[in-house]
């Protein structure tokens, strides 16, 4: 376990470094590309649900709540969590920087 972690810890560091190469922050980073980026694919797709729940699918669900929604999910995104969807969690993703992590909200919210 504590070889995990520090695995983990490794790969947060590479990849928590800051920006994407080639962007000068996050606001020039457009959702769609940090989601790629960042590999949520693993276990989100657009429209059907694999391991975690569809893009759209969670856009409806919180699209009455956009703007409390956009912090609540972008802590969510960083942190990780469980029981909204079903009772597999979600993985924490600390290579996911704040920034990072407010811009996939917005975007993931505004599919809806
Ligand atoms: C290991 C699988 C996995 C990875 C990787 C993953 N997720 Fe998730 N995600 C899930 C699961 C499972 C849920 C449902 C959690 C629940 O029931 O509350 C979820 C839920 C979510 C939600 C909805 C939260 C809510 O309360 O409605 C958002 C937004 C989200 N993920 C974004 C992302 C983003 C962005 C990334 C990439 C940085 C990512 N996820 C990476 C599995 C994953």
């Amino acid at each position: 376990m504590k070889k995990i972690l520090i695995h983990f810890v490794q790969v947060s560091f590479i990849f928590g470094c800051g920006v994407l190469p080639g962007l000068a922050s996050a606001a020039d980073a457009d959702g769609a590309t940090l989601v790629q980026a960042r590999r949520c694919y693993g276990c989100h797709q657009m429209t059907q649900a694999l391991i975690g729940p569809a893009y759209t699918a969670i856009a409806t669900r919180h699209a009455a709540n956009k703007p409390v929604m956009e912090k609540v999910l972008a802590r969510k995104i960083i942190d990780g969590g469980a029981g909204n969807w079903g009772v597999v969690p979600m993985v924490p993703n600390e290579q996911v920087s704040e920034d990072e992590a407010r811009v996939i909200a917005r975007w993931i919210l505004n599919l809806k």
